[in-house]
């Protein structure tokens, strides 16, 4: 199982990480590695790596800021998640 993860440095990601099986290979993403609001980054990376599962544990989590910040909020939590979906599709 190839699989592909984003946010890879969060407390979600590092706990999936923990309980992976030995035999699935992990491409792991961080912010860094991958920004996942960068849709043609997200687009190349699936094509390149081609994974039969993405698993997003990217966000933004700062919940107080994101009244703050709405624009960034929507970015990781709406249409980053759209550039995924459409990258999977593709
Ligand atoms: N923790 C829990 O107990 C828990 C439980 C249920 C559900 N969840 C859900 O799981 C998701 C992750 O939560 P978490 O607790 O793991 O959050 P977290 O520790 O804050 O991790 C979120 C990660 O997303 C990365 N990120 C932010 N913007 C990004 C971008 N544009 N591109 C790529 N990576 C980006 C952050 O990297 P940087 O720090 O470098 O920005 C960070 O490493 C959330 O949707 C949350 O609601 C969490």
């Amino acid at each position: 199982m190839r699989t592909l993860l984003t946010g890879s440095k969060g407390q979600l990601a590092r706990c999936f990480r923990d309980r992976l099986p030995d035999n699935w290979e992990l491409i792991a993403t961080d912010s860094t590695s991958l920004d996942i609001t960068d849709a043609e980054a997200v687009r190349n990376m699936v094509q390149n790596f081609q994974p039969d599962a993405i698993v997003n544990a990217a966000a933004f989590t700062a919940v107080d800021k994101a009244e703050t910040h709405v624009g960034t909020a929507f970015a990781v939590n709406a249409t980053a998640v759209h550039n995924l979906a459409s990258a999977a599709r593709a």
